[in-house]
C-alpha cells in the first residue's frame, strides 16, 4: 500500500475543536505515547491514522510543548513503512538516554489482509537526536517473539529506568487461560532485552480482563503502581461501565524475586472517556498522567468535521489515603483570562452567569454538616446536550448523568465534612475532579449552543463559588 498517495481528510469545521487539549491537527487519534521531557520540551505523540477519521494504520503523530497545555504540532514521528511494522506503529514509550531520545512501540503485522486477526507483534526502536527526525534501528525488532506460554498479544511497552538498569513492563495475554498479563524485561543499553518474567497475571477474565493494554509501572509515595488498560472486565451495578477501563494495582514490588504484593484493582478514572493512559516523570519530579479522552467503539460526532479524538489534561498524578488522586498540572492556571465570580452563594438554584461555557474553569466548594439537604446537583444544558454531575450525601456518591443511552457514571467517595468540586470545559469535554481528584469524570460533550450552567441543591445550601473564563 503506497501511504503517501492517500488524501488526508481536512477539518471542516471548528465546532467541536478543542482550545487547550492536544487533538489530531486532522484524521483519528488514539492513545497516548512516548510521553517524555526533552531538551526543553514535553513529549507527547499519540496514535494516529491521518488518512481518515477511523482508526487505520496506525503512525505516530507528535506534539510539543513548554507549559502542557500549548501544543505545538509537528510531523509524524513514525509511519508504518518497515517490515516489523508494517501493519501499524502500535503503542509505546520514550526515555532519554544520553542526549538522544528513544521510542519504543509495538510493530504490528498481519501477513494477510483477509486474516486481521492472525496478526504478530513485535517490539522496536527509533531514536532521535533532534526530537523531530527518527530512525528506526536496521536491527528492529528488538524483541521478536513473546514468551512461549503467551498469545499473539503482545504490545504497548513502557521503559522506564530504576537503579542504572532499563525495563520494559508490556501488556500481554497468557494463552491457556486468554487472561491478561503484564510482562518486564530489562535491559543495560535499550537494544538488547532480557525476559525476567510475569509482574502479576489476572486470575479471571471477567474479573481482571482478557487481555491488559498499555501498561505503566512507576514508584510514587512509596508504592509500587501498575497502571493498565484492561479489556474484558465484567460490568458491575456502578463500576467498570465503560467498554474497556484503566485501572491500577498499588503495593510493594521486588525487582528481584518478582514478588508483587498488591491491593485490589481499581478504576482510575470514572468517566464515560478514559483509556490508555501514560505517565511521565516531569524535570521538577512530579508524576503527570494523560489518558485518550475518548472510548472505543463510541460515537464521535468531530468524525464529521474531518478528526476523532482527544487527550486528557495533562494531571498530576498523587498517592493519597490509599489511593491514587489526580488533578489538572498547576500550569492550568495560566489558561484563565477573566474572574467572572468569587462569592459564598446560600440558596436553592441559581443560573450561573456563563460568558462562555464551553471554556471555563468553575471550583464549587460547600460545608457538608451545615447543610439539611441530601442532593446537589450542577448541569449544563443546550437543546437536548445534558450534562449532570450531582452528590448525593446520604450514599457519599458522586452521579454524573450524560443525556443519551448508557448514561450514568459512579464513584463513591469518603465521608466528609466537605465537598469539594472542580470543572474544566472545553469545547466538546467536561472534565470533574472531586475532593482534589479523589473521584475524576472524563467526559466528551458536544452541545451545539451555548450551554446554561445551573446549581441546585433540594435543601438551602451555602457555596464558595469561583468562576473564571478560559482561553
Ligand atoms: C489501546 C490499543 C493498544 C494498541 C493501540 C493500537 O487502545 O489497542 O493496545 O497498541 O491501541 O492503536
Amino acid at each position: 500500500m503506497k501511504l503517501e498517495q492517500q488524501r488526508m481528510p481536512a477539518v471542516t469545521n471548528d465546532r467541536f475543536r478543542l482550545h487547550y487539549h492536544l487533538m489530531p491537527p486532522q484524521g483519528w487519534m488514539n492513545d497516548p505515547n512516548g510521553f517524555v521531557y526533552f531538551q526543553g520540551y514535553y513529549h507527547l505523540f499519540y496514535q494516529y491514522h491521518p488518512y481518515g477519521v477511523e482508526w487505520g494504520p496506525m503512525h505516530w503523530g507528535h506534539a510539543r510543548s513548554q507549559d502542557l497545555l500549548h501544543w505545538e504540532t509537528l510531523p509524524p514521528a513514525l509511519a508504518p513503512d518497515s517490515e516489523a511494522d508494517e501493519s501499524g506503529c502500535f503503542s509505546g514509550s520514550a526515555i532519554v538516554k544520553g542526549n538522544r531520545l528513544f521510542l519504543i512501540y509495538t510493530g504490528h503485522h498481519v501477513p494477510d489482509e483477509s486474516k486481521p486477526d492472525d496478526f504478530w507483534q513485535t517490539q522496536n526502536v527509533a531514536v532521535s537526536d533532534d526530537g523531530i527526525h527518527f530512525y528506526k534501528l536496521a536491527t528492529n525488532p528488538v524483541i521478536e517473539t513473546p514468551p512461549a506460554d503467551n498469545s499473539q498479544h503482545f504490545r504497548d511497552p513502557k521503559v522506564f529506568e530504576r537503579d542504572g538498569q532499563y525495563y520494559l513492563v508490556l501488556g500481554s495475554q497468557l494463552a491457556a487461560t486468554q487472561t491478561g498479563r503484564a510482562l518486564l524485561y530489562q535491559s543495560t543499553n535499550l537494544v538488547d532485552w532480557e525476559y525476567q518474567g510475569v509482574i502479576t497475571a489476572a486470575s479471571t477474565a471477567s474479573e481482571a480482563g482478557f487481555m491488559w493494554e498499555c501498561p505503566d509501572f512507576f514508584r510514587l509515595n512509596g508504592q509500587d503502581v501498575l497502571l493498565l488498560s484492561p479489556q474484558g472486565i465484567e460490568a458491575t451495578e456502578k463500576e467498570n461501565l465503560n467498554l474497556y477501563q484503566t485501572s491500577y494495582l498499588a503495593g510493594q514490588f521486588d525487582f528481584q524475586t518478582l514478588d508483587y504484593q498488591h491491593g485490589n484493582l481499581q478504576e482510575l478514572d470514572h468517566g464515560h472517556d478514559f483509556y490508555a493512559a501514560q505517565t511521565m516523570l516531569a524535570p521538577d519530579g512530579r508524576r503527570i498522567v494523560v489518558g485518550w479522552m475518548d472510548m472505543w467503539e463510541a460515537e464521535f460526532p468531530e468524525q464529521a468535521d474531518g478528526w476523532a479524538g482527544t487527550m486528557t489534561l495533562p494531571r498530576e498524578l498523587t498517592w493519597h489515603a490509599g489511593q491514587l488522586c489526580m488533578l489538572p498540572v498547576a500550569e492550568v492556571t495560566q489558561l484563565r483570562t477573566q474572574q467572572v465570580i468569587d462569592e459564598e452563594w446560600h440558596g436553592t438554584k441559581r443560573n450561573l452567569p456563563v460568558p462562555d461555557a464551553q471554556h471555563l474553569e468553575l471550583h464549587l466548594h460547600t460545608k457538608l454538616a451545615s447543610w439539611q439537604g441530601s442532593q446537589l446537583t450542577l448541569q449544563f444544558q443546550a437543546g437536548d446536550q445534558q450534562l449532570q454531575v450531582t452528590y448525593h450525601k446520604a450514599q457519599h456518591e458522586i452521579i454524573v448523568t450524560r443525556a443519551g443511552q448508557d448514561a450514568q457514571r459512579f464513584a463513591k467517595v469518603q465521608p466528609q465534612v466537605e465537598l469539594d468540586l472542580q470543572i474544566w470545559t472545553d469545547t466538546s469535554s467536561v472534565e470533574i475532579f472531586v475532593n482534589h481528584g479523589a473521584a475524576v469524570f472524563s467526559e466528551r460533550f458536544y452541545p451545539l449552543s451555548a450551554p446554561e450552567v445551573t446549581l441546585a441543591a433540594d435543601a438551602p445550601v451555602t457555596v464558595q463559588l469561583t468562576e473564571y473564563q478560559l482561553h
